[in-house]
């Protein structure tokens, strides 16, 4: 987007626009009283439960809990950008949008991306139309009727061939000036500084299209036909692709099915598309790459359930270590990993090829569960019989356990080490550097689902939201005394019970209006009280709005947007409160702020008055919280 689009404008569209209109367009709906009832495009069910309200420009389904205004449907629903999705109203009603200036800086940066990423389109409706050109088919489509897809496979993967030759897709470009630069970027062209020459990446292969979230093409792995080396090559990092975030297969998997439950991890493209052939529409890989933290974050993102699929080799046994070390530090309550060995041999689509989707669905159902993943690698087949062989286990799984957020599993593992090595889990706790295994917070009991696809979105549009550690400003001091010696002198910190709030109130907005006066709190000196009060204000303004709508509401100005980004991040760190608790919990956690508030209002008071008199106002104030006990 070149300039931002002035709110004016977007509040302005949104009333010539009817709802219903963008709605009925791509949900049949018929009307139901005031309303329009139809079945809901955002999960799959038999009745309906989606509906669209004319009067508040609203749709709201009550089976998944999706809900919001024309804009936020149509960004759901065509999985498009907020800007796109402005785009397309305006055109629906006729309007060109006007841009607020942004810098020349940004608008060439936005220029050269959607120049890179219409390149690679076209490049990739290029392979694919290779794949259909009289004299090259035969080969090509030989290769692929051999590995068992159908052209309907092929056609949902955009799986295309690229042609032999040096610059078939440079000439294919001619048109364009400075193609030969402009498709090096895009990652399609290398160019040979010895020979001074630029030259097609991909010769002789065929060609899987690499999608982004929004089905973006962003880069390719090419496979060769034969045994030639290197059996893959892949599209190099760009300033759209990047291995270490993207997965291949995720779009296709949102796009066969929006309510996913869980995904599989996969080594192979080919392992992806077999998968799909097979009827197993839920496979994902890395590319060429492990897994990375930021794989896995996005996975928890979409899904409460991943499974790693390892071949049944030392290597597969390896990358299955390093995957566990790389998930334990981002297990929650609510998310649940699990391990699935296959037989020497084997990769999924040769698997599933031989036995079906049946007994493949089998495996993953008895795939292992994590924590006993855990064990089994740490203990293997050895005996536990000498206390030699229980302390080396103590060792091995402490350091491991410690990498972990509080959650009941941690609890339930650090239970398990104290079962199999016969300490108590105060001695295990008393162990060199276990202070930080905290029991977990009491909302991190049984957890509700995400509302996942508004938190995506925002994950897209802010990759700096996949940092390893909570940023700073997520956390503030303790108070407690207590907990600053048992960690030995090591800053102390907690998450902040204003983040708190905010995780409670974006997972259950009706809590909002149990809040009594919200306006004390406005007295309060913590970070985030300003995005507490204005969450607060909306939700109570919008008792029927959502994540969702709030989303779209607050994009305009760069405040709202600092929020929103504001609150991805706290969503992201903070546990989802448990249906039964939540509405305990943030009374808890208000009370809490609110005798801290008294606190250090108190030890100000106190100081004050040792070096000079209180004004009335400050006394009657300090009366008071004397009084109060505090
Ligand atoms: N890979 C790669 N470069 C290679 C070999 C492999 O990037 N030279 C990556 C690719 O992403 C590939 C994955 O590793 O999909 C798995 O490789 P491999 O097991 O060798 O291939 P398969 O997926 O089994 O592919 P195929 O079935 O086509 O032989
Ligand atoms: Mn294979």
């Amino acid at each position: 987007m070149a300039g931002r689009i002035p709110q004016y404008f977007i509040d302005d569209l949104l009333a010539r626009i009817n709802i219903t209109d963008v709605v009925e367009s791509r949900v049949k709906l018929r009307k139901s009283g005031k309303n329009y009832a139809g079945l809901c495009p955002f999960h799959n069910e038999k009745s309906p439960s989606f509906t669209v309200n004319p009067e508040k420009q609203f749709y709201y389904c009550f089976g998944c809990g999706a809900g919001g205004n024309a804009l936020g449907f149509l960004m759901e629903y065509e999985n498009t950008s907020f800007p796109e999705a402005i785009e397309e109203l305006a055109r629906m009603a006729g309007v060109d949008i006007p841009k607020e200036e942004t810098s020349s800086k940004q608008i060439e940066r936005d220029h050269q991306m959607k120049q890179q990423l219409s390149l690679l389109d076209q490049a990739s409706q290029y392979f694919q139309h290779q794949l259909q050109a009289s004299h090259l088919k035969r080969k090509a489509e030989q290769y692929l009727n051999k590995r068992g897809l159908t052209p309907n496979t092929v056609a949902r993967f955009l799986i295309g061939y690229a042609p032999p030759g040096w610059d078939n897709l440079i000439k294919h470009f001619s048109s364009l000036s400075d193609a030969p630069q402009q498709l090096e970027k895009a990652g399609v062209v290398v160019f040979n500084e010895d020979k001074r020459k630029y030259y097609d990446r991909f010769r002789d292969r065929i060609i899987f299209p690499i999608r982004d979230m929004r089905g973006r093409v962003i880069g390719f792995g090419g496979r060769v036909l034969g045994d030639e080396k290197p059996k893959y090559l892949n599209s190099p990092e760009t300033d759209t692709f990047h291995k270490g975030r993207e997965l291949y297969g995720l779009y296709e998997a949102r796009q066969h099915n929006r309510q996913l439950e869980r995904l599989l991890i996969v080594e192979g493209y080919m392992d992806v598309v077999g998968l799909a052939q097979n009827g197993i529409h839920w496979a994902v890989a890395t590319l060429g790459t492990a897994t990375s933290e930021q794989h896995i974050l996005r996975l928890f993102k979409l899904v409460p359930e991943v499974i790693f699929c390892f071949d049944g080799d030392q290597a597969g046994r390896n990358a299955a270590q390093r995957a566990l070390n790389v998930t334990l530090p981002l297990m929650e309550d609510g998310k649940s990993v699990r391990f699935l060995f296959l037989p020497e041999g084997e990769d999924p689509d040769s698997l599933v090829k031989k036995e079906g989707q049946p007994a493949f669905e089998q495996r993953i159902v008895s795939a292992t569960p994590l924590s006993s993943y855990f064990f089994e690698s740490l203990a293997g087949d050895k005996p536990l019989d000498s206390m030699d062989a229980r302390a080396q286990l103590a060792s091995e799984a402490l350091p491991l356990l410690r990498s972990m957020k509080p959650c009941l599993l941690q609890q339930m593992m650090l239970e398990r080490v104290s079962e199999l090595t016969g300490l108590s889990k105060e001695q295990l706790q008393s162990l060199e550097g276990l202070q930080q295994i905290h029991p977990p917070a009491p909302s991190a009991e049984a957890s509700t689902p995400i509302n996942n696809y508004t938190l995506s979105a925002d994950y897209e549009e802010y990759p700096e939201l996949l940092t390893e550690q909570p940023p700073d400003h997520l956390y503030d001091e303790i108070h407690s005394t207590a907990s600053s010696t048992t960690n030995r002198g090591r800053a102390s910190r907690t998450i902040s019970l204003v983040n708190r709030i905010i995780a409670i109130l974006i997972h259950r907005p009706e809590l909002a209006r149990q809040i009594d006066d919200p306006e004390t709190l406005g007295q309060l000196q913590e970070p985030n009280i300003d995005l507490l009060i204005e969450l607060l204000n909306y939700f109570r303004q919008h008792p029927e709005n959502s994540l969702g709508t709030l989303n779209v509401d607050w994009n305009q100005d760069a405040q709202h947007q600092a929020y929103r980004v504001m609150i991805a991040e706290i969503s992201h760190v903070e546990p989802i409160p448990s249906s039964a608790n939540a509405l305990t919990e943030l009374r808890d956690a208000l009370q809490r702020l609110s005798s801290r508030q008294n606190d250090s209002q108190l030890d100000r008071l106190l100081k004050k008055q040792k070096l000079s008199p209180l004004t009335t106002e400050e006394k009657k104030q300090l009366q008071t919280l004397l009084l109060s006990g505090r």
